[in-house]
């Protein structure tokens, strides 16, 4: 593949998989990103003129992404809507972005008999019991709680009826919680660590028993070009890292790696639907695909994200009182 179209790629894990995608490749990029609030173009800084390049626009029209995706060999699919606390105040650029927005890259893949990997997450499997044995599986049913995991599901749903329909040389993945450089502040563990900066205390939604399932940035780009390169179509793989952690456990290790007290946090007003546990079984990615994660101990890579916002204030220090004033409004 010497051209590759990534949708999204000036957002935070999109950005992580084109600096990836430049350093292990010699294909050219080029990004197609409507620049969000939840886009940074700094993440994007110093990249070679001659293999990238960055398109303004919107995935969700079509005389945009048509061009595009002719001049290309391949798309990886990252754009989206992310933030379900986001999708919980106002859905309607969930539907158009997730699922309008994944039609129109459809349409043109089918189009132009263009490769698609679509990037997707855990939250279309629902939740599962702190206690339970059972992980999520490619076979999981599909059980999306908030209006963000019901878009991501639905654009899923498109890719596979694509796939199965019109022939589209489709792949898919899901993928549990991202951490790492350039996240943006309204997501958990920036959050965190930028309260704590700011000499504020952490906070943690409801009780704070719910589990996440960490991996680095970093691991669920080299799954992805893994995919991209060696997936069989149609076929679904789950990203994941072994990584499950309470809230509750992460904030007090962010406390203690910062040289703070444990307990030097606060509980705030639960989520509304809140999902208990996610975990991901990546058996599949492993055995099929030989993929396995770099960052497997979580407190050294956490450290290390806490030493990438220290030095990069000035990075997120302009988002962060608008985020906090809309926490506040929330009574989070
Ligand atoms: P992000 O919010 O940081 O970035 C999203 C990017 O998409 C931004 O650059 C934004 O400008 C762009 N975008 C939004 N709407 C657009 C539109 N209409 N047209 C063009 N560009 C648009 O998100 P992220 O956390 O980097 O997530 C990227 C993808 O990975 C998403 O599809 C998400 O569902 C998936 N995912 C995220 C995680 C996670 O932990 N963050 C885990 C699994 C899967
Ligand atoms: O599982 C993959 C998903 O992970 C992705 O599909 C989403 O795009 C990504 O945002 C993330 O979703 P979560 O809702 O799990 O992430 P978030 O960072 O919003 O919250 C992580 C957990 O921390 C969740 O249980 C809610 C809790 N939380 C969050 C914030 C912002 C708190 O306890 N306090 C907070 O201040």
């Amino acid at each position: 593949m010497d051209r590759i179209l990534v949708t999204g790629g000036a957002g935070f894990i999109g950005s992580n998989f084109v600096h990836h995608v430049l350093a292990h490749t010699d294909a050219h990029v080029t990004v197609l990103d409507k620049l969000t609030y939840a886009a940074s173009e700094a993440a994007l800084a110093g990249l070679p003129a001659d293999r990238f390049d960055l398109v303004i626009g919107d995935i969700a029209q079509p005389g945009t992404v048509e061009p595009l995706v002719r001049a290309c060999d391949a798309v990886v699919h990252y754009a989206a809507e992310s933030h379900n606390d986001n999708s919980l105040e106002d859905p309607s650029p969930f539907i158009q972005t997730n699922i309008v927005g994944t039609y129109t890259i459809l349409e043109a893949v089918r189009q132009h008999g263009r490769r698609l990997h679509h990037v997707s997450t855990d939250e279309v499997y629902g939740d599962l019991e702190l206690d339970d044995p059972q992980r999520f599986t490619e076979e999981t049913a599909y059980q999306p709680s908030s209006p963000y995991s019901a878009s991501k599901a639905a654009s899923d749903h498109l890719v596979r009826a694509w796939v199965r329909s019109f022939g589209v040389q489709a792949t898919l993945s899901n993928c549990s919680n991202n951490y790492g450089p350039w996240q943006h502040v309204e997501k958990f563990i920036p959050r965190q660590i930028t309260e704590i900066l700011m000499g504020r205390r952490p906070r943690l939604y409801g009780t704070g028993e719910n589990v996440r399932d960490w991996i680095h940035t970093e691991d669920h780009s080299s799954a992805v070009l893994r995919i991209l390169e060696r997936g069989r179509i149609g076929e679904t793989y789950l990203i994941g890292a072994d990584g499950e952690k309470s809230n509750l456990d992460v904030v007090r290790m962010i406390l203690r790696l910062m040289g703070r007290d444990e307990d030097h946090f606060e509980h705030v007003t639960d989520r509304a639907g809140h999902d208990l546990r996610y975990a991901i079984e990546s058996e599949k990615l492993r055995s099929e695909l030989g993929w396995s994660p770099v960052f497997s101990d979580f407190e050294s890579g956490l450290a290390a994200t806490i030493g990438w916002y220290r030095a990069h204030e000035d990075w997120w220090r302009p988002h962060k009182e608008a985020v906090e004033a809309a926490y506040a409004a929330r009574g989070q």
